[in-house]
Parts: structure tokens; sequence; C-alpha cells
């Protein structure tokens, strides 16, 4: 029987999410269904009409899963449950985007987002009645029951290439270079690209970390006879007090930053040596994705059409020992997955040599 879904993307960005969009057309398609692609996540349905565009395989020519961003466009703010009005007030507006996923037809949707877009699309589905499945993306790979998340792989990608520039200068002036990457409250991507690239110094937030300890391993360091050192650290390390390092935007948003120039400041004053910080950013969300990313998000997709085809909603696609397998999303919410202190990669990098600053 034919089939109307929706498919939208919802939160930040990542590599991964034009490949995931593509698969779930072309794998429509192959059923003889319509999509409808959902503009700028759950903002497109806060419209008059739904902001909202047919998509067909053929727009899928071969170049759009070869880019970063995503196509339909999204948004991180504005929980709809909770929005904030400009009059400083809050209002619940799942009304206005139920009735539009009512207006577009819609059997099922897809919702591509990470654990705070699912939990949000997962309550508007049970409201709405509008059955969901889930496709986990993050460039912080923090989402539980599934290993992978689309958009981890390149941002990892991405870092471990910063560190292997950062290498030859650090080497040619003999400094301390301090890499701050992103990962909002989970140390995955600095605990990876610290391991690839090679650092004598991985900080995530699950491990506590000493400056005596992080200059002790920076002087032995140089007492082996290297002249530099490399340090990853992710951005959501807070100071040894325990605050955290935040910035405040120009539009009022809080976002993690700081902790870089922090430890630059600290380890040139503990060891004397010469330091020098590079803050990633967004630098990690815009690249193409890498193959990896691309299997992901073409397993992922595929596999949430078939969901849709059995009838088994409120799921989420996951990627379990090598298959891709769905879970409940509710479960995949409640499991935050930070860094295990005792995990394989944390072992590695101890294995290694690497400080972990503890
Ligand atoms: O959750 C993804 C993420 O890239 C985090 O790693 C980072 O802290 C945050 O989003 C940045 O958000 P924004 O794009 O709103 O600055």
């Amino acid at each position: 029987m034919s089939k109307k879904i929706g498919i939208l993307t919802s939160g930040g960005d990542c590599a991964g999410l034009n490949a995931v969009i593509r698969a779930v057309v072309h794998s429509a398609d192959q059923k003889g269904w319509e999509v409808i692609g959902i503009l700028d996540g759950t903002a497109g349905l806060l419209k008059e009409e739904p902001d909202a565009r047919k998509l067909t395989s053929r727009e899928f020519d071969g170049t759009v899963m070869r880019m970063g961003g995503t196509i339909l466009g999204t948004t991180n703010k504005g929980d709809p449950f909770h929005f904030p009005m400009p009059d400083g007030t809050f209002k619940d507006r799942t009304g206005e985007i139920i009735a539009n996923y009512k207006k577009l037809g819609l059997d099922a949707v897809v919702g591509i987002g990470g654990d705070g877009s699912h939990a949000i699309l997962r309550k508007l589905a049970q409201v709405g009645g509008v059955p969901m499945v889930g496709i986990p993306k993050t460039i912080d790979n923090d989402i539980g029951e599934t290993e992978n998340s689309v958009g981890f792989d390149t941002a990892v990608s991405v870092a471990t290439e910063a560190l292997d520039r950062l290498q030859p200068t650090a080497a040619s002036h003999d400094r301390v270079m301090i890499l701050e990457v992103m990962g909002r409250d989970a140390g995955h991507i600095a605990l990876a690209t610290g391991i690839a690239g090679g650092a004598d110094v991985i900080l995530v937030p699950e491990i506590g970390y000493d400056l005596e300890k992080i200059a002790e391993k920076i002087q032995k360091v140089k007492a082996g006879g290297r002249n530099f050192a490399l340090v990853v650290v992710s951005e959501a390390v807070k100071k040894p007090d325990g605050e955290p390092f935040w910035v405040t935007h120009a539009d009022g948003q809080k976002r993690y930053g700081g902790i870089g120039n922090y430890l630059g400041e600290q380890i040139a004053k503990i060891t004397g040596s010469e330091a020098r910080v590079t803050v990633l950013g967004h630098v990690q969300r815009g690249a193409q994705p890498t193959y990896n990313d691309r299997l992901l998000a073409s397993a992922f997709g595929v596999k949430a059409v078939q969901l849709i085809e059995e009838g088994k909603f409120d799921r989420m696609v996951a990627w379990k020992n090598r298959e891709v397998v769905d879970v409940s999303i509710e479960d995949a919410i409640a499991a935050y997955q930070e860094v295990d202190p005792n995990s394989t990669l944390v072992k590695t990098a101890r294995g290694l040599g690497i400080s972990l600053g503890d």
C-alpha cells in the first residue's frame, strides 16, 4: 500500500544528514511511496502553512550525499512544548505543529536528531498521533543504545586532521599545542581524536584532572627528548573547582568554550613552555561526510523505511555489533552515553602512555 512519509532534521547539523535523507528517499521510492521534506525542523511546522516540499529520487543525483549540512535546514532552539515568545513568556505551541502534520496527511515521520530532538519529536508523535521512527545523528556520539551516530566519524576525522596539522608547527617552534574540540557533555570526540592523532594528553569531562599531572606529563615528554607536546581537550571539561566554561553569544545562547585558553595559560605558567591554543568549533560539523558516515547514514535510512513498512513505530534505528537494528526511543534517550572510564578506548589511551590528566 502506498504511503506518504515526512522527514525532518532537528538539532545541530552534522556531516551525513544529506546521505540519510537520500537513503530514505531512495528506499521509499523503491516502494512507490511519497516523501515530504519538512524544512527547518519543527520550525517549518510553526508557520501558518507547513514549510515542506516533495523529495524525489531524481533530486539525489549523486552530489547531495557528498555535501555537509542538511538540504532541509534544521533548528536547535525552540522546544515547541515550551516555546520562547518575543515578550519573554513561554507558550505550548504543539497544537500548531500537530495541525500542520495533519495538513500534510502523513502516514509516518522520520525524525533525524540527537537525544534532545528525539525526546521532543517522540512527545509530538504521541500527542499528535503521528507515528515516528528516529535516526540518531550527533557529532557528540552521546545517544544511548547505539554504538555510533551519524556525524561522529566525520567530526573525529576533521579533528584528527587538525592534530596532523598542528604537530609539525608544534615541532618547529618547540610548543605545546592545545586543541579544544566539541562534545557537549561527552568526551568521545576528544578521546578518539587524541588517540588517532597521537596526543600526549587527552582531557574529557568524565575524568577529573590535576594541572600538576598534566605538567608532569609534558615535562616527561621533554625530558625524553621531544621538543613539543599535543593536548586535546573537550569543550565540556570544567575548571578544577567544577565551574564550566561558558560563552554567551550575542543572541543570548550559552555554549561551552574557554577551557583551551585556560589550559594554555596554566600549562605555560607551570611548565615554562610556550603554549598555543586552537579552538576547532563548527568546522567539525561542516565537512564532507566520511565513507563511514555515508555507510551508517545509508543503513539507517533504509532500516527506517523498513520499520515504517513493518508498522514498527516509536523506534530508533541503531548500530550494534556491525548490524543495523532498532531500539526503543525511550531507552535510547534514557541511556545517555558518556565516556566510560573503563572503556577500551580509555584503556588504550592509558596503554599508549597518554595522560588523561588524573
Ligand atoms: O551537540 C552538537 C554540538 O556541536 C556540540 O558539540 C556543541 O557544544 C554544540 O552543538 C554547539 O551548538 P551551536 O551550533 O548552537 O553553537
